[in-house]
């Protein structure tokens, strides 16, 4: 299949959303990270979603909407899920909703519940408002691999795999949503982000609790996987402990190989091979699975070091974890 490019015209935004309602697959930007669209109403094209990525199909996809009045069409908006879109959509939290009969079990890999996600950016609302149908959207990279937040790396994972890419912006946030679980009575982040379980604990005025056991078998299913990784080897560090960086960069190059230092202080490493991971925690979660695609295609190992700074800090930590597969340093 070859892949159409779009640009961000308003002939191009139809051409491409005509294309979801035809029950292909199209990527588009959102601020968060690129997602793969498909018709959420349509279950041949939801499944495909699956095959393009290599999903486990157990993992549910989040629905994304441009509006709310969309949400109830498919899902059960209580009260308290009312404060929460009132509060937060559009926006980039995910919230986990009771769904109703008509959506497809197929998009909920098989649950009762949905996510459901109003994205911020103003090209994702252009795309989603023109596709005039629920788009079920997981990101758009390969399974495994590190989420996209620019068309390239699209490009790179699902070139030849589907039917189109929206090429706009690079994504402003750069990690993946807040996913919170609304369908009990103690609200639960099952995936942390941009939006802090204290933001949505204000609103609610009742405790929010966040999931930390990645094994769990109540948790959102995705967190189960391997997860952002890039092609080589990487270990995360945790405490800045430039020594320790240093003798495990040069133990790495002394077995002939070419590592990297990905920090957010690069100070102190003479000539060492050293990138920033960015300074502020915007800028970090930024730049950081951009960064991983570039390192694992110019070196062969990475070290990162990143010391979370607030409940934002500790959602990027969260991703950098999992993409060094638990290896700390
Ligand atoms: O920012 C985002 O959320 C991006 C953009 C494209 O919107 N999408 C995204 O989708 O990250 P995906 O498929 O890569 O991750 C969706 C996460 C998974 O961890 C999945 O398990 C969880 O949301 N999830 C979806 N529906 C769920 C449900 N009904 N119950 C629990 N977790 C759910
Ligand atoms: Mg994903």
């Amino acid at each position: 299949m070859k892949t159409k490019l779009f640009n961000f015209t308003d002939e191009q935004i139809d051409c491409a959303a005509r294309l979801i309602r035809q029950g292909q697959l199209v990527a588009f930007p959102t601020e968060t990270v690129y997602g793969l669209g498909a018709n959420a109403l349509d279950e041949e094209a939801v499944k495909s979603t699956y095959v393009a990525k290599g999903r486990p199909i157990d993992n549910p996809e989040i629905v994304h909407v441009w509006c709310s009045e969309q949400i109830e069409t498919f899902a059960h908006v209580d009260q308290r899920a009312k404060l929460l879109i009132d509060a937060f959509m559009p926006g980039s939290l995910t919230l986990v909703l009771k769904k109703k009969p008509n959506l497809s079990s197929v998009v909920t890999a098989g649950f009762d519940t949905v996510g459901v996600r109003m994205p911020q950016s103003e090209q994702a609302r252009r795309f989603l408002q023109a596709c005039r149908v629920p788009v079920a959207a997981p990101s758009a990279n390969t399974s495994g691999r590190p989420s996209p937040t620019n068309w390239t790396a699209v490009k790179e994972d699902l070139d030849g795999k589907i039917a189109g890419i929206l090429c706009g912006e690079d994504c402003a946030v750069g990690i993946e949503s807040t996913v919170l679980d609304t369908t009990k009575d103690g609200l639960v982040v099952l995936r942390p982000g941009v939006v802090t379980p204290s933001e949505i604990a204000k609103v609610v005025n009742q405790p929010v609790t966040v999931l930390t056991d990645p094994l769990s078998k109540v948790n959102s299913p995705g967190v189960r996987y391997t997860h952002y990784a890039p092609l080589c080897q990487m270990v995360l560090n945790v405490d800045g402990d430039k020594e320790k960086l240093i003798s495990f960069y040069d133990k790495i190059a002394s077995n002939g190989l070419n590592p990297v230092l990905l920090c957010d202080d690069v100070l102190g490493f003479g000539d060492r091979n050293v990138l920033s991971l960015g300074k502020s925690n915007e800028e970090v979660a930024q730049t950081a699975f951009s960064s991983l695609r570039f390192c694992e295609k110019n070196f062969d190992y990475i070290i990162c070091s990143f010391l979370p700074k607030g409940e934002f800090g500790q959602s990027i930590q969260n991703r950098l974890m999992r993409s060094a597969s638990n290896k700390i340093l």
